[in-house]
């Protein structure tokens, strides 16, 4: 595979919110969300937007990979959360930290997106359509969601993770990914209804709602077979992997993808106690802690995967 991530970076708001703190605003309580989630805290954008924080995970990255802007020739984003309809966070990315040489576009996958964004990377260097690509995952998911809502406002963040990615020999070692339009009515969050001279509907949005339950069983089926799945397709063994940076949805997820890939949970890193879910933001943000922490040196063979609405699912194996 000819591409390889050569640096990563990570930008979360300034304020914290506690579970503790969030047992003020709806009927909740830290024990509840603790013990069905695992998740503490999550970071709430107040100065902050998507756009602000993609740029400053970005510019991390960049640092990180010892790359500048006028190298980078493709800039993608997965968000669900832009500030804009259009231009899209990417291009508004590109402005901001002047990669003129770059084309830019946004793609919708949900959680998934940084898989998919991964992905798109890496067949634009197959295809000699790019050298040196930015992959981001930004969300400002707090503005989607009801704030009366107890069983959705708890479980997600803001924030922004971003990956530099080289064309090299080896790196990326392959990457599967999927989706399952049919079951996306489990997560779903409205937009725009239709207004025209011809049909007037009001300009009310929607906030993001959830069937919790199937939105599990998706992910503890779909996520261990798609770790399988390019786990054989590039001949590396589970045993072989140090790390598996898993979406951070919820830690019971994590926990039972584990058992299901028989590996000690210790290879299972998590940030989601501090974090909650950041959709796209999710899997880049933990592999920079991961990577800024130190834990992780060349040829090391991590598992990257993600799932979320759409439904859809990605996985990689990369060796560092
Ligand atoms: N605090 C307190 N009680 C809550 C609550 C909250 N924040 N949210 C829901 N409840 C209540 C429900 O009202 C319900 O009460 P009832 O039994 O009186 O009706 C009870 O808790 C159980 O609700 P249920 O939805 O069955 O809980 P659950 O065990 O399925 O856990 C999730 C809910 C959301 C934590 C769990 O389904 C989950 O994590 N699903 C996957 C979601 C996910 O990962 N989404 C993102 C994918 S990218």
């Amino acid at each position: 595979m000819p591409a390889r991530m050569i640096g990563t970076g990570s930008a979360l708001p300034k304020k914290a919110f506690g579970n503790k703190e969030l047992e003020k605003l709806v009927d909740t309580t830290d024990e509840w969300i603790k013990s069905r989630t695992g998740i503490e805290n999550r970071y709430i954008a107040v100065e902050e937007s998507t756009t602000s924080m993609a740029v400053e995970a970005a510019k991390r990255a960049m640092e990180d990979a010892g790359v500048g802007a006028e190298e980078l020739d493709l800039i993608i984003v997965g968000t669900i959360s832009g500030d804009m309809c259009f231009p899209s966070t990417a291009c508004q990315v590109q402005s901001a930290i002047l990669a003129t040489n770059a084309t830019a576009f946004d793609i919708n996958a949900a959680c998934a997106g940084f898989l998919f964004g991964l992905t798109i990377a890496e067949a634009y260097m197959k295809a000699g359509m790019a050298q040196t690509a930015l992959v981001i995952g930004a969300e400002t998911l707090s503005k989607m969601m009801d704030w009366n809502d107890r069983s959705t406002c708890v479980l997600f963040g803001d924030g922004a993770g971003a990956a530099v990615i080289k064309k090299e020999e080896t790196g990326i070692e392959g990457i599967v990914q999927g989706s399952d339009g049919a079951r996306g009515g489990a997560l779903v969050c409205k937009n725009r209804p239709v207004n025209n001279p011809f049909v007037h509907n009001g300009f009310l949005t929607d906030y993001t709602k959830m069937d919790g339950q199937a939105v599990y069983k998706f992910a503890v089926q779909t996520v261990p077979r798609a770790i399988e799945e390019v786990l054989d397709k590039t001949g590396v063994k589970a045993e072989e992997i140090k790390y598996f940076l898993l979406h951070q949805a919820n830690i019971r997820i994590i926990e039972s993808v584990a058992r299901k890939l028989n590996q000690p949970i210790s290879k299972f890193p998590a940030n989601l106690q501090e974090c909650g879910n950041i959709s796209a933001g999710s899997v880049p943000i933990l592999l920079d802690f991961v990577n800024k922490s130190g834990k992780l040196v060349r040829g090391d063979k991590i598992v990257l995967a993600g799932f979320g609405a759409g439904l859809t699912w990605g996985a990689a194996v990369l060796t560092w």
